[in-house]
């Protein structure tokens, strides 16, 4: 993957999410001002929407380096000891899927943050010793799919905590443009529209159809992007004409055909498809909820009239109605 080269690095390149911007070039603006390094930050939304291309605008917009790990990879307390004694002074140290960390590793955590302190045991047994040591002054970038995974004490540690949210069809189609003239591929508009809104609101699943769809154009057509051949290459991706992709569809139609439209308990969906409860709690429902296709109920998740017409069939009496 070739992500490198179509990622912004710079806030002024960075597309959407507009509250996350303006607020960050104030916080940005004043760390600097005061030439202190920018407060822990907490990164949080659905996965593709931009929380690691954020980690590294904070750093270059900074002026700092950017150290990167993710929580399932710091198993033992000696593996986060490792990266913070590490860091540069004003380094920006980026820890993905932060809600993973072990609690050993999230003990560590706490007085790095809090006061560039760590503080470790060494050895077992008799011989075994606590030591300190005085860390460098860094800015902690955490990235995770929902907040309320974290531990409250984790959460509240972090001065600055920005949500992500699903862009919409005109910053989407932005990104695809963009892209399009990073990649050097001729696109009309229209046929960004169209990758754009079959992308899920989310910017890398954009930039991954934008190639596809490209080496469709390369062999099926003239080379140049319209409406037509992104059509026929999102068709053949499977992605439908809503932008729900093949997921999407099992999960709504399950629920539909084996639980009559919900409501239904996410285990039992989890078992229904074969899909992990996290990847359904964490990647395929947000959308769905956020397009009105399903909702979730204190009893379960149940689908939306809205999903019962998506698929042609006749919504029950009783199904949700959204908007
Ligand atoms: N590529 C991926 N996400 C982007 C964004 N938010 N702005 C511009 N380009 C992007």
């Amino acid at each position: 993957r070739f992500d490198h080269a179509i990622r912004p690095k710079r806030l002024v390149d960075y597309i959407g999410q507009p509250r996350v911007r303006e607020q960050l070039e104030i916080f940005i603006g004043a760390a600097r001002k005061r030439q202190e390094s920018l407060d822990h930050t907490l990164v949080f939304g659905p996965p593709g929407l931009g929380k690691t291309t954020l980690a590294n605008i904070i750093a270059a917009e900074m002026g700092v380096g950017l150290k990167s790990t993710s929580g399932p990879v710091l198993e033992r307390a000696g593996d986060l000891a490792a990266m913070l004694t590490n860091l540069e002074p004003g380094d920006v140290l980026f820890i993905d899927e932060i809600h993973r960390l072990s609690p050993v590793v999230e003990e560590i955590l706490y007085p790095a943050m809090e006061d560039f302190q760590l503080d470790i045991m060494i050895g077992e047994g008799p011989a075994a010793r606590s030591i300190k040591l005085d860390l460098p002054q860094f800015t902690l970038v955490g990235a995770t799919t929902r907040a309320g995974l974290l531990t409250s004490p984790l959460r509240d540690r972090f001065g600055i905590v920005q949500r992500l949210e699903f862009y919409n069809l005109e910053e989407l189609t932005e990104i695809v443009e963009r892209s399009a003239r990073l990649l050097e591929v001729e696109t009309s508009h229209q046929g960004g529209i169209e990758i754009a809104r079959r992308s899920r609101g989310t910017p890398r699943i954009a930039n991954r159809l934008l190639r596809r769809v490209r080496d469709y154009a390369q062999i099926k057509g003239s080379g140049h992007i319209d409406t037509a051949i992104a059509d026929a290459a999102l068709n053949m991706l499977n992605v439908d004409h809503h932008g729900l992709d093949h997921m999407d569809r099992r999960l709504l139609l399950a629920m539909i055909e084996k639980f009559d439209g919900g409501p239904v308990g996410v285990d039992s969906l989890s078992a229904a498809i074969g899909e992990e409860r996290d990847t359904i709690e964490d990647v395929i429902e947000p959308y769905l909820i956020q397009q009105g296709m399903m909702m979730r109920t204190a009893r379960g998740r149940v689908v939306t009239r809205q999903a019962w017409q998506h698929f042609q069939l006749t919504p029950h009496e009783d199904a949700a109605d959204v908007e």
